[in-house]
């Protein structure tokens, strides 16, 4: 078992590119931690920095409590997974995974129990006296996996292991992982880019953007109470409904979201309303989710859009419905990209000194590229676009049909313009 604390770790790569940036988080003992984010935000730099095969270019990090910045590999008692659990050729199965106990001159007879026991664990006892090649994707990963796990390291760091699987080995090991991972009770960072990998999985996850993380908590709370509309709108296994609206407060009566054809009432008495009320004249964005809506009558009175059903979309477990609502389209905002791209600076503020004097003093042009996020907002330029609603196992409408949409007020999630939370999180 093992801690680890990242404090404001920062990484920059040669050529001034920025990728990690000031970022702080903490992995408890015993604890699941997965770090979810798209291609490119920085997950596999920080995995390297912590196993140490990166360097980090500023900030701490900890492991156990002890500053570890320039601990060896060798000496961090860290096993790493990959992508491709690059195995050894030559050896078989068995070979492979005793390899880390050999190494350590570990006892044979130990290491053939060791083995065995291991690899029954994970469905590959009947391949042992094979070699890689034979094997399937599966069987190789899971291999892997066992030569990590056979030492009993403080640390396990996985980066995608399963993501050149297919979908039902996927599920089955991803199973299998959780099991073996838990009952060893050792610290596991684990990088996914597949948000149903993070929420089945992490005690925690932690959602990186760009570099800098967005949000962490466990999976209910990143789900139910994201931090920003990124996270929201990448937690989401259909697309988030994003759009704007104007806010009003009139004669102080309520809290009114004006979204041109369509208006919902905060009353009062809702605990979000006063921190929405702020916002009151400006502008704000609102988050549903597609199970948040829910088709009704024409009759229904209660807070609702109208609209015509454009298409229906079978997913065979549930259909999904597109009404046009004569709503505009929002793009989900990003975070300012403040990763350097400075190849050929001009101004002679290049190399490392230069980036982390725009990293540190570039307050007012981060403000001034989140001023130019909220101008997305309202802007004339806006497509028009569909709401998403979900729908059970038998579609209540037809395509062309009048459509009727409820609103489930207590799930909006209400946003800045540049994607920052409103309406206070409930964690
Ligand atoms: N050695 C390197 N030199 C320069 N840039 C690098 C280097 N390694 C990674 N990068 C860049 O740093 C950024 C973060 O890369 P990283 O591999 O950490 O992303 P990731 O989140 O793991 O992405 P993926 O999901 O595609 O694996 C990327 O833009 C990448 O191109
Ligand atoms: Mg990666």
């Amino acid at each position: 078992m093992s801690s680890v604390v990242l404090d404001k770790v920062t990484k920059v790569y040669p050529g001034d590119y920025l990728a990690v940036d000031r970022l702080s988080l903490k992995a408890e003992n015993g604890e699941f931690l997965v770090l979810l984010g798209p291609s490119g935000c920085g997950k596999s730099t920080l995995l390297r920095m912590i196993a140490g095969l990166e360097e980090i270019t500023e900030g701490d990090l900890w492991l156990d409590g002890q500053l570890a910045n320039h601990l060896a590999p060798r000496d961090r008692d860290v096993a790493m997974v990959f992508q491709n659990g690059a195995l050894y050729p030559h050896r078989t199965v068995r070979g492979n995974i005793a390899f880390p106990l050999e190494i350590a001159k570990s006892d044979p007879a130990q290491v053939r129990e060791r083995v065995t026991e291991l690899s029954k664990a994970l469905h590959i006892d009947e391949t042992l006296d094979r070699r890689p090649g034979t094997l399937s994707g599966g069987q190789r990963q899971r291999v892997a996996m066992g030569r990590a796990i056979v030492r009993q390291p403080k640390l396990f760091l996985m980066d995608e292991p399963l993501s050149n699987l297919d979908a039902g080995m996927r599920t089955e090991l991803r199973m299998e992982i959780s099991a073996l991972v838990r009952s060893l009770n050792v610290t596991t960072i684990y990088v996914t880019h597949d948000q149903v990998e993070a929420l089945t999985l992490a005690d925690r996850i932690a959602i990186l953007n760009r570099g800098v993380l967005q949000d962490v908590g466990t999976p209910s709370q990143i789900y139910n109470d994201p931090a920003t509309a990124f996270v929201a709108a990448f937690l989401n296994s259909q697309q988030l409904n994003l759009l704007a609206a104007r806010v009003h407060t009139p004669q102080n009566q309520y809290v009114l979201l004006d979204f041109g054809p369509h208006r919902l009432t905060i009353p009062w008495s809702d605990p979000r309303a006063y921190a929405i009320s702020q916002h009151t004249g400006g502008q704000v964005l609102v988050g549903m989710r597609p199970d948040g809506l829910a088709p009704v009558p024409e009759s229904y009175e209660g807070p609702s859009f109208f609209g015509r059903v454009r298409a229906l979309e079978y997913h065979g477990h549930e259909w999904l419905a597109y009404i046009e609502c004569g709503m505009p389209a929002v793009p989900v905002p990003e975070p300012p990209d403040r990763r350097a791209k400075t190849n050929g600076d001009k101004n002679g503020s290049g190399g490392l000194g230069g980036l982390v004097r725009r990293m540190f003093s570039s307050r007012d042009e981060e403000r001034e590229q989140q001023e130019q996020v909220g101008q997305n907002v309202g802007s004339g330029t806006h497509r028009r676009s569909d709401i998403i609603v979900r729908l059970g196992g038998r579609p209540a409408w037809r395509a062309g049909d009048a459509a009727k949409v409820a609103v489930d007020q207590a799930r909006l999630m209400i946003f800045t313009p540049d994607g920052a939370r409103i309406d206070p999180p409930r964690r």
